[in-house]
């Protein structure tokens, strides 16, 4: 581990996973990038991991059974984690009677139950060294508030996230721990690749800046807490 503290974050093989992994490596944070298939992962194919303080993890962080391994993993890297950004997310877009059971749960899988099973089995190891700042962000949406035709599972989950984290974030300001949600509008990442309909990317938001914002956030003083953040592309939803 570096000396500024450890990043864990999930969704790390994504677009924005990439650049606030960069954010915080250029910070001298060491960072623990997890996603299903880290080969594929942008990152695991833009660093070199022994150089920058970064490693890369392969987990399913919405199955309890590798979360567990994931955290027994860290155990042997560290004693403490210090930042978690929940970064993973997929979504299915199509009329809701069309949903699968299988697209449902994968998406509630992916945007809310991640959530709880990471700060769940982090908490331990975000208790310790509290001498230095130790800040969650749950990356979740515009989704979260607003509705979109077509997207139904996605809202639910991201709204799900979005009660989730209000609630608990009494529980973890007693330890000490700032907990912060973000809801981007449309930016451009992979996530969109895979989408059915047509999407102007040049209009989205550039990931970089969620990563800038975040550390931004990471960055005010500690007796601070930024609760949620809207970030919209200045061109609207979409
Ligand atoms: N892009 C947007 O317009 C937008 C807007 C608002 C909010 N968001 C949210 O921002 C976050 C980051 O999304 P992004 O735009 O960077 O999308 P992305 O490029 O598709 O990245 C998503 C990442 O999540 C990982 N992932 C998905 N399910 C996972 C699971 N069960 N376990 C472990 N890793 C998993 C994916 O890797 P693997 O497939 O290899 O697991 C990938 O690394 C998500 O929560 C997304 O909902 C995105």
């Amino acid at each position: 581990m570096t000396e500024k503290g450890f990043v864990l974050l999930t969704g790390g093989g994504g677009g924005m996973g990439e650049k606030i992994a960069l954010k915080f490596l250029e910070d001298n944070f060491g960072v623990l990038a997890v996603s299903r298939n880290i080969s594929t992962s942008l990152l695991s194919q833009s660093i070199v991991p022994a150089r920058c303080g970064i490693s890369f993890y392969g987990a399913d962080v919405s199955q309890e059974e590798d979360v567990i391994r994931l955290m027994e993993h860290i155990a042997a890297m560290t004693d403490s984690i210090d930042v978690l950004v929940n970064g993973t997310g997929l979504t299915v877009v199509k009329p809701f009677h069309e949903l699968t059971i299988n697209e449902w749960n994968d998406v509630i899988g992916a945007n809310l139950t991640a959530l709880f099973l990471c700060m769940k089995h982090a908490l331990p190891f975000m208790k310790k060294n509290m001498w230095r700042k130790k800040h969650i962000f749950n990356i979740l949406s515009i989704a979260a508030e607003r509705s979109f035709p077509g997207w139904s599972v996605y809202c639910a989950a991201k709204a799900g996230a979005l009660g989730f984290t209000e609630a608990i974030r009494p529980e973890l300001l007693e330890h000490g721990i700032r907990l912060t949600a973000i809801l981007p509008g449309a930016t451009n990442t992979s996530l969109w690749d895979a989408l059915p309909g047509t999407w102007n990317r040049h209009v989205m938001l550039d990931p970089q800046v969620i990563a800038d914002t975040i550390k931004d956030i990471y960055d005010t003083p500690n007796e601070a807490v930024l609760e949620k953040v809207i970030i919209m592309p200045k061109s609207g939803v979409q």
